[in-house]
């Protein structure tokens, strides 16, 4: 191997720069590498619109969160919109032009950081005979194949500090506050961040609620002398009763349907049925993605990155890097992409031992 390239794809998450940062130092000063960067993710490998990535160029970015390579989230260089001819667009393969690129470049090992799309077309690329490796992307936490990724940690500390904030201002009005966190299909980012901040209640997907059971516990922190709750929602929760609240609808996203909207609806319900309260919603979106990272993620980045550089050099291609336990390992790509597609993603467990936790301290789901 003498030349590798990066490319950072589908929506951006803390660390991954930090990653990047790693590859790059790892791969350079470490084994000699030449390492460039393709902007914009796949776009940036079918238009070969690369930059140079050096030890210099990368040394400030540890803890940025982002992505100095950008990022591009729906492009699927096996079925990529092009141009017709005639005026219009059509979907087409236009893998062969990677590959093309990529040879030309003299480019070795594509090193793809990226979640499931992202992943998904790593695979086929593997497939194609390119040396891939990949490196799983995810603040929501929900990869069945690693303990935990890179991102998760930052985003649920945002969120943590969100419900630390609404705390105060709760309790001077009495009020309840629905704070709705990100984390997709998966709990992890609320129960953690639900019980760092210490919410009253955590609504979770892995759990479904019913409006009673919420105004319940609310009714009870009252009679205990605490007139005040932070709710926190996961924008994925699920009503028991199978309610549905779909948000903002991205049309030709590959995942049409976003949650967000959710703890506006819950506090609409709540208000009617605690009418001694005022409710409130909050919603900080991608706030929680963006800024510096914790020292956590900076840690983690830096294992994810050489261990990624450890494969290359270990001829492991085809492979994603997990960590498991204290190990870093790693999973083939065809595993992992499977896994997403059945649905085998890593869910809060609504018996284990962390749910029992938040319940003994008097959390309510
Ligand atoms: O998967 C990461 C994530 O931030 C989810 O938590 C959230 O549902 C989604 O991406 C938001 O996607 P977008 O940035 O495309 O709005």
């Amino acid at each position: 191997v003498k030349k590798i390239a990066l490319l950072s794809g589908g929506g951006d998450c803390p660390g991954l720069n930090a990653v990047i940062r790693t590859i790059t130092k790892t791969a350079i000063s470490k084994y000699g590498y030449e390492v460039i960067g393709f902007v914009y993710g796949y776009r940036g490998l079918y238009h070969n619109n690369y930059v140079e990535l050096t030890e210099e160029s990368v040394e400030d970015i540890y803890k940025e969160g982002g992505t100095i390579l950008y990022s591009s989230n729906k492009d699927n260089l096996f079925d990529y919109l092009v141009d017709d001819g005639h005026g219009g667009k059509v979907k087409k393969d236009v893998s062969d032009v990677a590959v093309e690129n990529l040879k030309k470049d003299g480019v070795d090992v594509l090193v793809i950081l990226g979640g499931d799309g992202t992943l998904t077309s790593a695979r086929d690329f593997s497939r194609k005979g390119v040396n891939v490796i990949g490196v799983p992307k995810t603040m929501d936490n929900d990869l069945a194949s690693t303990d935990v990724t890179y991102g998760f940690i930052s985003a649920m500390s945002v969120g943590t500090e969100f419900i630390d904030r609404l705390q105060t201002t709760a309790k001077s009005h009495h009020r309840v506050i629905c704070c709705e966190l990100m984390g997709r299909d998966a709990g992890w980012i609320t129960l953690y961040a639900g019980l760092a901040g210490n919410a009253g209640v955590c609504l979770i997907p892995e759990i479904p609620f019913t409006i009673e059971n919420v105004a319940k516990a609310i009714k009870k922190r009252d009679e205990m002398g605490l007139p005040y709750t932070v709710v926190a929602v996961a924008e994925g929760a699920k009503y028991a009763d199978g309610t549905k609240v779909i948000g903002k609808i991205v049309e030709d996203s590959p995942d049409p349907v976003r949650y967000s909207g959710l703890a506006a609806k819950v506090a609409d319900d709540l208000e009617k049925v605690i009418p001694n309260h005022e409710v409130r919603s909050v919603n900080p979106g991608h706030i929680i993605r963006g800024g510096d990272i914790t020292a956590y993620d900076r840690i983690l980045s830096i294992r994810y990155g050489v261990a990624a550089v450890e494969l290359i050099n270990e001829g492991k291609f085809g492979n994603v890097v997990t960590i498991n336990g204290d190990k870093m390992g790693y999973t083939s790509l065809e595993e992992v992409i499977g896994a997403a597609k059945i649905g085998q993603q890593k869910h809060v467990d609504p018996n284990g031992e962390l749910v029992k936790a938040a319940k003994a301290i008097g959390i309510s789901f």
